[in-house]
């Protein structure tokens, strides 16, 4: 057996110990979205360091642990706190968990993050259904040899998010009378953020928002056959012509505050997923 095989399995084998409840959802949450989590009636709560080769998280306000329970009925998987290419992880590490929660069962992936608005329309604390995106990242999660087991060498990004599944997004934040924006997510390695010259290009070649991460998941989610919703939180507007020196204090205090409200979306729109 493979390596990556055998280390999903390992990983899957040790939460099936612990609790052998059978996720349909699964989801990370980003910055500022970590009160999804204490919706969810819990029956494992599982700190990362307890599953084999998943990597401790280092990134400020994102916590480790994996959750399974129910949300509004739907059986999940919460994946409380992601990892970043950022930290030093490779793009194959910090997908790792978005295998694990597929071994475990997982057909579907709710995908959520912070990010900077380049579309001037957008304001703070503003969510955006991520319709499509651009990879700026250096490297990807699919490089090496493939195993045809877990996935095609070559998937295609013909649809990276499900339309039925946003169509499903709109319908609720509607109900609900929540703005839901659309449009295009740039991922960039970070950690530094952008100068007012790459704002200006990212936003020329066609992204709404930019972020450093959700790409690689989004990916490996693909290659293993998972179908793909994804939003971003508006936590900093990057107008190159009134640019402001970053706060990340704000940055995280704003991901809170546009977290509660696309918690409060996902826990309508999960049961119908
Ligand atoms: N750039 C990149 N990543 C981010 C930003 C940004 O402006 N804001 C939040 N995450």
């Amino acid at each position: 057996m493979n390596d990556l095989k055998s280390k999903i399995e390992a990983a899957a084998d040790a939460v099936r110990s612990i609790c052998d409840r059978t996720p349909r959802v699964a989801v990370v949450t980003g910055t500022g979205l970590g009160g999804l989590a204490e919706a969810v009636n819990a029956e494992a709560v599982i700190p990362y360091a307890e599953i084999p080769h998943f990597p401790p998280p280092t990134a400020p306000s994102h916590r480790g642990r994996l959750l399974l329970g129910e949300l509004n009925g739907a059986s999940v998987a919460v994946l409380d706190g992601r990892f970043h290419s950022y930290e030093g992880y490779t793009l194959a590490e910090c997908t790792f968990p978005i295998r694990v929660v597929r071994a475990l069962g997982a057909e579907t992936l709710v995908l959520t993050n912070a990010a900077g608005g380049l579309n001037p329309s957008f304001e703070l604390a503003d969510t955006m259904l991520i319709e499509d995106h651009i990879d700026f990242l250096s490297g990807n999660p699919l490089t090496g040899p493939n195993d045809d087991s877990l996935g095609p060498r070559f998937p295609d990004m013909y649809e990276p998010y499900d339309r039925g599944l946003m169509a499903i997004a709109r319908e609720e934040a509607s109900a609900g009378g929540m703005t839901l924006r659309d449009g295009v997510f740039v991922a960039v390695p970070g950690p530094n953020l952008e100068t007012r010259a790459e704002y200006r290009m990212l936003r020329g070649f066609g992204a709404d928002v930019v972020g450093m991460s959700t790409v690689p998941e989004c990916i490996v989610a693909k290659h293993c056959g998972m179908k793909t919703l994804a939003f971003s939180v508006v936590t900093d507007l990057c107008d190159p012509e009134r640019l402001e020196p970053v706060d990340i204090a704000k940055i995280i205090a704003t991901a809170e505050r546009g977290g509660a409200a696309l918690s409060k979306l996902l826990q309508r729109v999960i049961p119908r997923l």
